[in-house]
């Protein structure tokens, strides 16, 4: 069996090598706070003291932190995963990062005989704690094959991108794009329900049936009327995506108007010193520009 090594013990990581750990897979991992890693140690993890010795314990590597520079340097930094492995180690970077950022690392492990695949993920911390992610998949095709029974334990739905690099990446920021105009369209609505005067909670009820349906809805829509903007995807993570969409725009020459709205609002959140919330706290941006609050009335 595959030994594996997980570095990134964050919102998501932690279910995602729970489950690993309990499909019987020997598992080291390395959080950088290191506190974060108790659980799955208590449960039968073995701890490294960096990413170099994750690397050395492991024939398969995966990363989950925050974005590209923290990718890196866990990945290609002093004391790094690339200074642990050996020729033929796999190299799984799921964090969501840029494609460019995926690319260069991707090419620094091929000169040391690792092929990496860019595997980033939707779903939340809830999902991952099922099991039903869903997957998608840049990098060779042999290696992604070889890594399909560690994916079937994660995920619900797996996509393979492409042989390039990067694709996996780029395919994880159009799907961002949908799910941050959908948050921002959802708090539009609550706004502009609670300031005509209907009870935000029937906005939920209608839009549960019919085209209007969304997950965004589904998901953010109760937590709004609760005010819960604890992190289930921080802004912080949101903004970066959606920073990364635009550069995509920009680089292909395509037009994206929601998405750079979107940007400015989440951007207005985090210099509110709300970038630790769930990305669905733009809302509370929207709510100050109509001078009004959502709240159940019951009525
Ligand atoms: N949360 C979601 O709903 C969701 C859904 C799909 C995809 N994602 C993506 O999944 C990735 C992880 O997200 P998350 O929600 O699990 O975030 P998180 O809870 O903030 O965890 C981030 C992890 O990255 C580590 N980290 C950050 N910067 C680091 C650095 N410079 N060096 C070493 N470690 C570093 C953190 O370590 P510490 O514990 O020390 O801070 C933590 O383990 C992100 O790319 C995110 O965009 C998240």
């Amino acid at each position: 069996m595959q030994r594996i090594g997980f570095i990134g013990i964050g919102l998501m990581g932690r279910h995602m090598a729970r489950h690993l750990l309990d499909a019987g897979y020997p598992l080291t991992i390395w959080n950088r706070s290191e506190e974060k890693a108790r659980d799955l140690l208590a449960a039968g993890a073995s701890w490294a003291d960096s990413p170099k010795g994750v690397a050395q314990a492991a024939d398969v590597v995966i990363t989950m932190v925050t974005d590209s520079s923290a990718s890196e340097q866990v990945i290609c930094g002093t004391g790094g995963v690339l200074e642990g492995t050996r020729v033929g180690t796999i190299l799984i970077d799921m964090g969501s990062i840029a494609p460019e950022m995926s690319r260069s690392i991707a090419g620094r492990a091929r000169e040391k005989g690792v092929p990496m695949l860019d595997a980033p993920v939707t779903g939340n911390p809830k999902v991952a704690q099922a099991g039903k992610l869903g997957i998608m998949v840049g990098g060779p095709r042999e290696t992604f094959e070889k890594c399909g029974p560690l994916f079937d334990i994660l995920a619900a739905k797996i996509v393979y991108v492409g042989e390039q690099n990067g694709m996996g990446t780029t395919l994880k920021l159009i799907n961002n794009l949908i799910l941050g105009v959908a948050i921002e369209a959802v708090s539009e609505a609550m706004v502009l329900s609670a300031k005509v005067g209907i009870d935000p909670q029937k906005v939920i009820d209608i839009t549960s049936v019919g085209g209007a349906r969304t997950g965004a809805m589904e998901t953010r829509g109760p937590r709004m009327l609760k005010r819960d903007f604890s992190p289930g995807f921080s802004t912080d993570n949101m903004y970066k995506d959606l920073s990364s969409v635009i550069k995509l725009g920009d680089e292909y020459g395509v037009c994206l108007p929601a998405t750079s709205t979107t940007w400015d609002i989440l951007r207005a959140a985090k210099s509110r010193g709300n970038g630790g919330m769930d990305s669905c706290c733009v809302l509370t941006v929207l709510e100050d520009l109509a001078q009004t609050q959502v709240k159940a009335t019951g009525s």
